[in-house]
């Protein structure tokens, strides 16, 4: 028996120096620790084991399996560590490397030109108000001045939710909410998307504009002219003119188209002005007496001023955009172009 102890501890000591990993540890382990291993086949064999000798061997053997069981779990304990050694290497990150560039978004072009027309504007004292986009007939058309049946409505082809419910033709009706809620002295911008039935290169059926409207005593055509003489030349630059030329809107009389000198060619004539020198930018006027009147508002005693600009407009001619669909088609080649 002491024989086959001795045979079997060489077999476990040449076994052992070739565990290196888990699996052969584990195999280590039933061949010789199991139920089933040569350790309790040893124990087994104490039956054949002479009744004096039985307590000695008994003891030989125990002590054996101790011994290879203290080997068992220091080896265990040793690979366990190696692991660990091994996956921290691994695992290890060099915080000086550079890292990943994370491409940022940019606001779109339309946001931006918005953003920097307000900001012109809130410069001057201007409050910013938005009014809803489903309208109805009165504040979109009849209290300004543009009644049923009115040739004027003809100028903007509407969509009609309902009858008298429409999406809004133009930010106009976000005046009379204004005048509605606020009595003068009043300075607002109303920025908001507005909706018509019409669509080509420079025309989509949902596009901005921005509304401005001053009410107070002694407001004239004068300071209409200043304010946006200011906000052209620090849209398009300070070498920019303006130019009023009569037109007609209902809700403003008198009315103006406001014209800038072209920031192209500088007046000498181009593709962008079309020869003329000026381009055609807003539209504007003095508050029509009747649209004061619908809101309450003595027109002896204030006037006001008011102007509609195109935000697709400004954006195009600032970004020299030759087709308004560009802006809507979300094309990320053309949005990239606008980061800041
Ligand atoms: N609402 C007009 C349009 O959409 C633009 C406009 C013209 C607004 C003159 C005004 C104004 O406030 O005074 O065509």
């Amino acid at each position: 028996m002491q024989a086959k102890i001795k045979a079997l501890r060489e077999q476990v000591e040449s076994t052992i120096g070739s565990v290196h990993t888990k699996e052969e540890l584990s195999a280590f382990w039933q061949q010789f620790l199991s139920k089933k291993g040569s350790i309790q086949d040893l124990m087994k064999g104490l039956g054949s084991v002479s009744a004096e000798e039985r307590p000695t061997i008994g003891k030989l053997i125990n002590e054996f399996k101790n011994e290879v069981n203290a080997k068992y779990e220091a080896l265990a304990a040793k690979l366990e560590e190696l692991e660990l050694e091994s996956r921290n290497k691994s695992e290890q990150v060099d915080i000086t490397l550079p890292s990943k560039k994370i491409s940022k978004g940019s606001l779109h072009p339309i946001t931006i030109t918005k953003d920097l027309m307000c900001d012109v504007f809130s410069g001057m004292g201007f409050e910013i108000y938005e009014g809803p986009e489903i309208e109805d007939d009165d504040h979109n058309f009849t209290r300004l001045n543009v009644a049923k049946n009115h040739p004027a409505r003809d100028m903007q082809d509407t969509f009609y939710v309902a009858e008298d419910i429409l999406l809004r033709t133009h930010t106009s009706p976000g005046q009379i909410r204004v005048m509605d809620s606020k009595k003068p002295p009043i300075k607002v911008l109303v920025p908001g998307r507005v909706f018509r039935s019409d669509s080509d290169a420079t025309h989509s059926p949902m596009f901005h504009q921005l509304e401005g409207l001053v009410v107070d005593k002694k407001i004239t055509l004068c300071d209409l002219q200043g304010l946006l003489d200011q906000f052209v030349k620090k849209i398009f630059g300070d070498g920019v003119k303006t130019r009023l030329r009569p037109s007609f809107f209902p809700f403003t009389e008198p009315s103006v188209e406001v014209d800038v000198s072209c920031f192209e060619c500088g007046g000498k004539g181009c593709s962008l002005c079309k020869g003329t020198g000026w381009i055609e930018v807003l539209g504007g006027g003095i508050v029509h007496h009747k649209v004061l009147e619908n809101c309450g508002i003595d027109p002896e005693e204030y006037s006001g001023l008011a102007f509609g600009i195109g935000i697709e407009r400004i954006a195009m001619l600032k970004y020299g955009i030759n087709n308004i669909g560009l802006l809507y088609e979300n094309d990320l080649r053309f949005l990239k172009q606008f980061k800041d």
